[in-house]
């Protein structure tokens, strides 16, 4: 279908598995195990009802979405999540995801196992387009050193570390098609090797994949200067818990560190509303993987488009709730009852 036909997220999920082969769709598509992790993604929004306050005066709200990740101004407080492999979904790969993200002026996280190099991916940012640099460790120091300082010359500015891939992840249905998971590091991530690889770059270091309460206290503790609730969309171990979780669990348990570190998170989000919740946490930016890489299979106008649908609903959304600002948004928007056990 034309790109003006679609008209939320999901639908670009919809109009890339009609166009593209089966096996690239899955790659995309897939979960880890019986995908419960990646369904409760999805479903876990739900859960949670807002409680619209009304009679507020909501007229600045879309003013409100510009916010600074790590001190970098971006128009929206979501941006694209690192996903590898961008020629499954267009021949032109990544191009569409940075020229995407620097056309709506959002971050932009390239893959390490992108299907460009970091250095061809630099080639098509816009001069001031900031971009983070997803990595893993690759199998010694001097190799992980060479990734690092490629990153760096190439302008990232800040390093995103994924540390919930100690392994692969037991992915059926990709599998079925041939398709391996070579998102993961096998490398032993230890918290001394965090405070190592701070002294190999001048880049801030984000730690991708952060689920407990827990790991996010160890954070804080060694100086990590912000955390990205996920569990990589649910691809890597089944029966993880959605992002949103984690984020309630710190509200409720140590809510300080929101303000300790910078807080991210991705998982499941789809509509506008979930941005919301997320925010009322006091989770800074909001991360969406798999609908950018289906909307760039219609390229960087697609990804636009994404991205000019989810700012319009974010702000549609925060204005129903009663938000008069994003920046000031607060828990009580939410009722943190869930309305179900499941
Ligand atoms: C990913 N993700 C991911 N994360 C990461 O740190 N390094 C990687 O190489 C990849 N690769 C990757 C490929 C594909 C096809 C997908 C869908 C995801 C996880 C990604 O960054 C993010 O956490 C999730 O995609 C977020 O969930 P949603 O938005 O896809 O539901």
């Amino acid at each position: 279908p034309p790109l003006d036909k679609l008209v939320g997220l999901p639908d670009f999920d919809a109009a890339a598995r009609r166009h593209l082969p089966i096996m690239n769709y899955t790659y995309y598509r897939n979960g880890a195990g019986a995908e419960w992790s990646y369904r409760n993604n999805l479903e876990v929004y739900n859960r949670y009802s807002l409680r619209p306050r009304t009679m507020v005066d909501i007229t600045n709200i879309e003013s409100t979405l510009q916010t600074t990740i790590l001190g970098h101004n971006f128009s929206a407080p979501f941006f694209i999540s690192p996903c590898a492999r961008g020629e499954y979904g267009h021949i032109n790969k990544e191009q569409g995801l940075v020229e995407g993200a620097a056309a709506g002026d959002i971050l932009y996280m390239p893959a390490l196992f992108a299907s460009m190099t970091i250095e061809e991916i630099a080639t098509f940012k816009k001069d001031d387009q900031v971009t983070f640099q997803q990595v893993y460790l690759d199998s010694n120091d001097t190799a992980t050193q060479l990734i690092f300082d490629r990153a760096e010359k190439s302008g990232a500015k800040a390093l995103v570390f994924t540390v919930d891939s100690a392994a692969d992840g037991n992915r059926h249905r990709a599998a079925r098609y041939g398709v391996g998971s070579a998102d993961s590091a096998y490398t032993l991530i230890t918290w001394d090797l965090y405070d190592h690889l701070t002294t190999m770059t001048d880049l801030p270091i984000i730690l991708k994949g952060i689920q407990t309460v827990e790991d996010a206290q160890k954070a804080v503790e060694h100086g990590v200067p912000a955390i990205y609730l996920s569990n990589h969309g649910g691809r890597q171990i089944d029966s993880a818990r959605a992002p949103l979780n984690v984020a309630l669990e710190i509200h409720q348990q140590a809510p300080e560190i929101f303000s300790q570190l910078e807080v991210y998170a991705d998982g499941g989000v789809r509509y506008g509303a979930d941005v919301v919740k997320l925010l009322a946490l006091g989770v800074r930016a909001v991360g969406v993987g798999r609908p950018f890489m289906f909307a760039n299979v219609y390229g960087t106008e697609g990804v636009e488009r994404a991205i000019e649908i989810l700012k319009h609903e974010v702000a549609i959304d925060a204005a129903n709730a009663g938000v008069t600002d994003l920046k000031n948004i607060d828990p009580s928007i939410v009722d943190w009852t869930p309305n179900w056990a499941s």
